[in-house]
This record gives structure tokens, C-alpha cells and sequence, in this order.
């Protein structure tokens, strides 16, 4: 969905040229049919099978992005009672929610009980007696998988890793049934689901489908010992191209390659998919404030800094910079950095791409996941907007932030 014509960059049918000077920079943008897109892909790819395409908000929770999702049919797989909170601003339907996350407090699973959602993905003992003990309080039942820890490597960065029992997460797999087992003197609980999730940016889907089949294994002994087991969640964690070109697997046949699988296994199928929804829908669009020259080395000093987009910075993450209006300058070597005071502060480093000068446009892209949720008020910046774009219409679905806004809540 972002693509040139002729010289120009476009979302969809908006030049972002003109989209720039309009809106200012650094500001998000992002493509309403890729996000569409990508959710169908899932949801059609499961379409045999009971599912629940669940978006994990926290890749990007702005409230217009929730919406299209919601009305498209999503549920949602949320990690704070803020995030429930946003889902049903946005109008999602909580009964499709699952709640993720190693920290729950109580006043989080209170607001989530409160709000009727689907099923609680735990992660500790402790947390089944608190949800069971906030349950009776109530006089409901809540549904709950247990957030299994499948010890797969999902050879991933080592901060997005999550399916090692060397990690925090979930609950070792050896002992995840005597777990469930002893579940039973909880009387307000109800063991639904078995799920995990192993880590993000996956881009060789075969340690997803080796935790796949640990799951049904398990969901398979706990139904034969009774427990009404009606679904898996596997998680998210498929990976998107960040470089140009780069293969990475497509959603819909990954989701094939599983299917036989869990047809099998008479289970309702739950994904929790965050980056592959909406990494590649949108991008930061950015101006050249300088060029300058250190010894050998040449920069382009952007508006844009680690503040608006971490992910370079934080996971060495690699996001293609291009023009958002090509010049037939030679290619430079150069880093791209922002304004921050810190030498981490960089978009890309090292890198041969276009001579762009001071007041030329450029797009960050693949920056729609773990982009703006991310950012920060960092050295006092005021947060980018961001703009939905919708064939060749736009519309600011959230404003720049003010010096207002920077000191909102705060006293002297
Ligand atoms: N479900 C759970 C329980 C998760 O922890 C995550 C992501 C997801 C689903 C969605 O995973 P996805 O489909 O987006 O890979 N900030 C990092 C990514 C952190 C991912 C955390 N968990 C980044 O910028 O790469």
C-alpha cells in the first residue's frame, strides 16, 4: 500500500508529499485497506474452523485502528486494563477479548471481569487464585487458559523471545498439567484453553508449528481427563519484511500449513497477531532538517528522533528510509539520526540510500507496529500525529500533541 508513482511516494492514493506539508512531521501514517488486508488474510485463512483472529493491541492501539478492526470483526488480545479500556472506546466487543500478560493486578482483573471478557491467559498459579478469588466476589466464572511455555526457540531477537523457560513467561510445559490439575479446588475457573505465544518477528514459522503440536498434546490429555479444553490460542509472532525484498512467511499459508492440524483436533483456534496486521501498514514521515559531516562520516539530521520511533535504537531494528519524492542525486552513505541527545539516537546507520537535503521528506517504513506505542515525551517532545489513510482520503486520527499536553496532570 505504500508504493511510488513516478517520483512519488504514496499510501494508497495519498502522495504523502503533499500529506506532509499538511499535517507537519514527524508524523505517522498509516493504510486502512493493508490493515484491512492483513486481518482478512488471517480470518479467511481460518474461516474452516471456529476461530478468533484476536489483534494484540499493544502493537498499535490508537482508537481508529481498534475501530476498523473491530468493525471488520476482530477480537482482541489485550495485556493492561488500559488497553480493555481502549478496545471498548473504540467499539470492540469485550466477550472477544483475552487477556494476556505476567502482571495482572487486581484492580486489572477486576475491570476485565467487570467487562465480561472471553478468557484470561495465566501465567502463574498465583494469578489462577486471584482471578478465581475476584471471581466469587462477583459470583461468575471466568474461562482461563494457561500460558504454556513450550521451551521452542523461536530465533528471534533475544528481547522478543518469549518461548524459553530461561524466559519469564508462561508455565513450563512439564508442569503445566499438574497445574491445571490442581486448578480444580478453584470453583469460579474454568479451564477453556490451552495457549502460548513464543515470540515476535518470527520469519521461520516451523518453531511456531512444533509449539503448535506441544498444544495439542496437551489440550488433548486435559480433555481426556475432563476439563472442558475448547480452545488453543497460539499466540502471535509472524514476522514482516523490514528489509526490501526480504522473503518472510506469507500469513495465509502459514495459517494453511496448520490447519489439517487443528481441524483434527476439534478445538476452536484463537491467534493473537500484532506486527503482521499493521507493521507494513504504516510508516513515519520525517524531514531533513540538516546534512552535516564528522571526519569520514556524513549524516542526515531528521526531525524525527527515538522518541517517535524506539525500535531502531532499542533492537538494532533495521526499517528501510526512503524519499518521499526521489532526486536524481547519486545514493550517500550516511546515518540517519534525530535531534535527541543521545548517540543512540538513530533511524538507520551505515547506510547507502538517497542524497536527501534539508527540507526534503522522508518515509520510515514498516513503523506501524511497535511504533507510536513506543514513543515518548523524551526531551520534552510533543508526540507525533497520526494520519488514516483511506483510498485517496486522509484523516488525522490523532492531533499533535501541545506543549499542553506535555504538562497535563503535572503541579509546580
Ligand atoms: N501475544 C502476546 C502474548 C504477546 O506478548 C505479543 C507480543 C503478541 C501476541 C503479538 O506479537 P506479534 O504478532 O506482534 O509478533 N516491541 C517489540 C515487539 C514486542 C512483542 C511483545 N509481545 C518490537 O518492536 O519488535
Amino acid at each position: 500500500m505504500f508504493s511510488y508513482s513516478g517520483n512519488d511516494f504514496y499510501c494508497e492514493q495519498v502522495p504523502l508529499a503533499d500529506l506532509a506539508r499538511r499535517v507537519g512531521t514527524p508524523a505517522y501514517v498509516y493504510s486502512s485497506q493493508s490493515i484491512l488486508d492483513n486481518f482478512r488474510a488471517y480470518d479467511e485463512a481460518l474461516s474452516g474452523l471456529p476461530h478468533s483472529v484476536c489483534y494484540a493491541v499493544k502493537a498499535n492501539s490508537s482508537l481508529a485502528i481498534l475501530s476498523i478492526l473491530a468493525k471488520a470483526g476482530a477480537g482482541f488480545d489485550i495485556v493492561s486494563a488500559g488497553e480493555l479500556y481502549r478496545v471498548i472506546q473504540a467499539g470492540g466487543d469485550p466477550s472477544k477479548v483475552v487477556f494476556s500478560g505476567v502482571g495482572k493486578s487486581a484492580d486489572e482483573v477486576e475491570y476485565a471481569l467487570a467487562n465480561g471478557i472471553h478468557s484470561f491467559n495465566c501465567e502463574s498459579e498465583s494469578e489462577l487464585e486471584l482471578i478465581d478469588a475476584l471471581a466469587r466476589r462477583r459470583g461468575v466464572k471466568a474461562g482461563f487458559s494457561i500460558r504454556v511455555n513450550p521451551d521452542v526457540d523461536a530465533a528471534t531477537h533475544p528481547y522478543i523471545s518469549t518461548g524459553l523457560s530461561e524466559h519469564k513467561f508462561g508455565i513450563d510445559i512439564r508442569e503445566a498439567a499438574d497445574v491445571y490439575e490442581r486448578s480444580q479446588r478453584f470453583l469460579n475457573l474454568s479451564a477453556e484453553g490451552v495457549s502460548c505465544h513464543i515470540g515476535s518477528q518470527i520469519l521461520d514459522p516451523s518453531p511456531l508449528l512444533v509449539a503448535l503440536q506441544k498444544l495439542i498434546a496437551m489440550a488433548k490429555d486435559l480433555c481426556a481427563l475432563g476439563f472442558p479444553i475448547n480452545h488453543l490460542d497460539l499466540g502471535g509472532g509472524l514476522g514482516i519484511a523490514y528489509h526490501h525484498g526480504e522473503k518472510t512467511p506469507e500469513i495465509r499459508s502459514f495459517i494453511e500449513s496448520m490447519n489439517a492440524s487443528l481441524k483434527e483436533s476439534g478445538l476452536a483456534v484463537i491467534v493473537e497477531p500484532g506486527r503482521s496486521i499493521v507493521g507494513a501498514a504504516g510508516a513515519l514521515l520525517t524531514r531533513v532538517l540538516y546534512r552535516k559531516r564528522n571526519g569520514a562520516k556524513e549524516f542526515i539530521v531528521v526531525d524525527a528522533g527515538m522518541n517517535d520511533l524506539i525500535r531502531p535504537s532499542l533492537y538494532r531494528a533495521h526499517h528501510e528510509v526512503v524519499p518521499v519524492r526521489r532526486n536524481s542525486l547519486p545514493l550517500v552513505m550516511a546515518d540517519v539520526v534525530g535531534p535527541i541527545c543521545e548517540s543512540g539516537d538513530f533511524m538507520a546507520r551505515d547506510r547507502l540510500m538517497a542524497n536527501a537535503m534539508p527540507g526534503d521528506y522522508l518515509a520510515v517504513c514498516t513503523a506501524g507496529a511497535y511504533g507510536f506505542v513506543l514513543s515518548s515525551n523524551y526531551n520534552s517532545r510533543t508526540r507525533a500525529p497520526e494520519v488514516l489513510v483511506e483510498g485517496d482520503r486522509w484523516r488525522i486520527i490523532r492531533r499533535r500533541e501541545t506543549f499542553e499536553d506535555l504538562v497535563r496532570g503535572e503541579s509546580t
